[in-house]
């Protein structure tokens, strides 16, 4: 099979299901024995542009690059010559020369694209308006842990049909797990999307369903998943989206349809009383904070494949 060396991580649509799995299982592996990894990256950088806001990605990178002995940097397009206008393709070449991978958070998917294109290492989508494939990553490692399987689960995601909406349906066709994705009139997944995880989906016989119905998408679901009703970049439609949304909410009596030990996810950060209520994210079936430090083992075990030879 085609190694792991040197590849860009888009998203999950660029690797098979026997690589998503593989990756899975190198997440666990690598979680559960720390120590062996502490020195895999000796002497690697990984450039980390973050043109958005965060939290979990910034930490659990920067932490991450340092438990495998390597080292990030954080850069800001604030003080980087890219945001006074530098060419995306400047950009990439120079920093291939200094660092062995780039981390890019941004809302364009396509300038990520094109700066893989013209970078020589590999290049990690950290969050685009298209996907987020590293939080799928984590989100299929906490599912894994916390119901045995993937494949033949139900997971029910209900809100904004957005980036994570998007890599929850790649990585569900990925692992054969069925992803019910319910959505606000106007708010649905980007079709073309949603077309690419369907035929992805072949492969593995995943359902991929979408729906104005929260109701029916939690039917009989083991995991409920939400996110926030605006995201980055999307702030200035807050007020409106919270009248269309008003039906969207996550709390005990929506989640009472999905199955009785249904787990509930959530990327975070998270607003309580508007995507989910309290009772829900704070209650017994969350699991959104192994999912948080799931971030950490996941993309330890992305860094690993991407940056040694095997
Ligand atoms: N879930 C996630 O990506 O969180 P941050 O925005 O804090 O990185
Ligand atoms: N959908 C959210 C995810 C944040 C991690 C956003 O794009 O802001």
């Amino acid at each position: 099979s085609k190694t792991f060396y040197g590849r860009d991580f888009l998203t999950l649509l660029d690797y098979t299901p026997n690589e998503i799995d593989t990756l899975i299982k190198s997440a666990l592996t690598i979680k559960n024995n720390q120590a062996e990894y502490a020195d895999v990256l000796k002497g690697q950088s990984l450039g980390m542009i973050f043109e958005n806001a965060s939290t979990r990605t910034r930490v659990s990178f920067e932490v991450g690059m340092t438990q495998l002995g390597g080292h990030a940097l954080f850069l800001s397009p604030r003080d980087m010559q890219i945001g006074r206008g530098e060419p995306v393709k400047d950009t990439a070449n120079v920093l291939s020369r200094y660092v062995n991978a780039i981390m890019i958070r941004t809302n364009s998917h396509e300038l990520v694209e094109e700066l893989a294109e013209h970078a020589s290492v590999p290049v990690i989508n950290a969050l685009t308006d298209g996907y987020h494939p590293c939080q799928a990553m984590a989100d299929l490692l906490t599912i894994h842990e916390h119901k045995g399987s993937l494949k033949g689960l139900k997971l029910a995601y209900v809100g904004d049909g957005n980036n994570v909406a998007h890599s929850l349906l790649a990585a569900g066709a990925k692992v054969g797990m069925d992803v019910s994705v319910a959505t606000p009139v106007g708010y649905e997944v980007n079709q073309e999307i949603f077309e690419k995880a369907k035929t992805a989906a072949e492969d593995t016989g995943a359902t991929l369903i979408q729906t104005n119905d929260p109701k029916e998408a939690l039917q009989n679901a083991d995991v409920i998943y939400t996110d926030v009703w605006a995201s980055m970049g999307y702030e200035q439609e807050q007020d409106e989206r919270l009248k269309q949304f008003s039906q969207f909410q996550v709390n005990s009596e929506l989640a009472s349809l999905a199955k009785a030990d249904y787990i509930f996810l959530h990327c975070l950060p998270a607003h309580r009383g508007e995507e989910v209520s309290a009772d829900v994210i704070d209650g017994p079936h969350s699991a959104v904070y192994d999912q948080a430090e799931n971030r950490l083992h996941a993309q330890k075990a992305i860094l690993v494949s991407l940056l040694t030879n095997p």
